[in-house]
């Protein structure tokens, strides 16, 4: 018999089956809660979709093989798709439709297939992310197992969804594009919401702009978050000082709510004290380009804004050209990375004068080492669609932002960054060269830019607070261990 880390034999450790959604930030954001609940010593079961397996394999290269530690072991669902190619990313309204429509047997035969397993330890709780709901509960309540769900955003935006089907009730969530939202109806002010203050209907985490006018992804949402207490308890990604009034509004409507995070910071302080078994373990589905921090070195101290629109986010070609001539036009140094498939149908070549205006001082990079980029001395700002991992890793490096929301989560958390946490300021949906060029001067030279930095780097004290030994993340997570190992 072996010891694991925390002092449990192998046969009797507590086993803890993870299943994110089958999307790269959330199987990025679900990993690292893996890792640190491995390092308290749990059997893991990760499992991701064939597809993302298949991605995943393809990026970590020949080290990555099923296994590489006895208790931590990435298990595949197929995830009912047609197959596609691996260098593009899943359609999310077909993901969300069969994740619905297909996933829950799969999933139920993992499952029970683990509970059969003698070479594993019983099942003692689903980790489910909370998107997955639809799939994991009947699992979970099949074989009697608690289900714990972990909410990959922040829970503001958590309790903004749980308003969806109140609002598409009233007829106010028939705010159909993108135009609607940023004029006077998008200001309509929705001041119900328990723990949310100063919300307009335009901070709302709609879904229509990857939706149009079918409501599959609207659904899908609204169906997800009814089921919340389906959870013995539910895990949100943020930190308490962040977000204190809506933790609590979201603690009286859902049992047990832990705030744990931000979690990068609590694998740093893991990887620091070299006591960390899965310290290799990495979920990143994409290869990763590090030439770009030599690049960084060379620029100096708070100069280079950093531009990236996360794994998901698309725009269109006009919109692309007008945020290369604003970035063109502000004279400011760039590294920017850009997806090949950023521009919706079309390609991501940007016109010869920019290409020729920003060669010395702007960079284009493939997927990068984010988190080392926004912690590198000489990023001053970064340019963001404002999805919960970049705003998270962006507030932890006292980074302030330039935002420009696209959909669910990111219009929420853009109102939070300009508004509440005073870290970024809003470009407009429809973009436009001199306004990009404006706000990535203010943002990176003014006194506004100052003062954000200033705040921003306060976060990052309050973060590096919150995963310290008695920070509030620290003690919610043994919090959690002692509900699990209780049962
Ligand atoms: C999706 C949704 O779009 C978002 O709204 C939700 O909050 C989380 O799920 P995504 O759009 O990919 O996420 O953005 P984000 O949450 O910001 O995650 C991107 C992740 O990829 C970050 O952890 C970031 O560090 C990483 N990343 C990004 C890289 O490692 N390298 C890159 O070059 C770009």
């Amino acid at each position: 018999k072996q010891m694991g880390s925390a002092g449990f034999e192998s046969a009797t450790k507590p086993h803890a089956v993870c299943i994110p959604y089958p999307a790269q930030s959330h199987i990025g954001a679900m990993l690292k809660l893996a890792k640190l609940l491995h390092h308290k010593g749990f059997h893991i079961s990760f499992v991701n979709t064939e597809f993302n397996h298949r991605r995943l394999a393809r990026a970590r290269g020949p080290e990555f093989t099923n296994g590489m530690l006895s208790d931590f072991q990435f298990l595949t669902i197929p995830d009912g798709l047609p197959p596609s190619d691996l260098d593009a990313i899943q359609d999310i309204k077909m993901l969300c439709e069969s994740t619905r429509n297909y996933m829950v047997s799969p999933i139920n035969d993992l499952v029970s297939s683990l509970g059969s397993n003698p070479s594993v330890p019983p099942v003692t709780c689903i980790i489910s992310d909370g998107f997955m709901t639809l799939v994991t509960s009947p699992a979970a309540s099949k074989f009697g197992i608690p289900l714990i769900h972990f909410f990959p955003v922040p829970s503001s935006a958590l309790m903004a969804m749980k308003q969806l089907r109140a609002l598409g009730e009233n007829g106010v969530a028939s705010l159909t594009d993108e135009s609607q939202r940023m004029n006077g109806y998008g200001n309509t002010p929705i001041n119900w919401i328990p723990g949310m203050k100063n919300m307009r209907l335009r901070d709302m985490p709609f879904f229509f702009r990857i939706a149009g006018s079918d409501d599959t992804l609207f659904n899908f949402i609204v169906d997800t978050v009814d089921k919340t207490n389906d959870a013995t308890s539910t895990i949100v990604h943020t930190f308490e000082a962040l977000e204190p009034d809506v933790l609590q509004a979201l603690s009286s409507m859902i049992p047990r709510v832990y705030a744990i995070g931000p979690l990068h910071l609590m694998i740093d302080r893991l990887n620091r004290e070299k006591l960390f078994a899965s310290k290799h373990i990495e979920c990143n589905l994409l290869e990763e380009h590090n030439e770009c921090l030599q690049w960084l070195d060379s620029k100096e101290p708070k100069s280079v804004i950093y531009v990236s629109f996360g794994s998901v986010a698309f725009m269109t070609r006009q919109q692309l050209i007008e945020f290369a001539m604003g970035l063109a036009n502000s004279n400011q140094s760039f590294l920017w990375v850009l997806r090949p498939d950023a521009v919706e149908g079309d390609t991501t070549t940007l016109p010869r004068e920019f290409v020729e205006e920003t060669r010395e001082r702007g960079l284009f990079s493939g997927w990068c080492p984010q988190e080392r980029v926004l912690c590198h001395p000489s990023i001053g700002g970064f340019l963001t669609h404002c999805g919960w991992n970049s705003t998270i890793e962006s507030l932890s490096a006292g980074v302030p932002m330039l935002c420009w929301p696209r959909f669910g989560d990111q219009l929420t958390n853009c109102k939070y960054i300009c508004d509440d946490w005073g870290v970024g300021l809003e470009i407009d949906t429809n973009v436009d060269r001199d306004e990009v060029e404006r706000l990535v001067r203010e943002l990176m030279e003014a006194e506004v830019g100052k003062k954000m930095r200033s705040k921003a780097m306060e976060w990052k004290k309050v973060a590096e607070e919150a995963v310290g030994e008695k920070g509030s993340s620290s003690i919610n997570m043994e919090k959690l261990l002692d509900e699990v190992l209780s049962k």
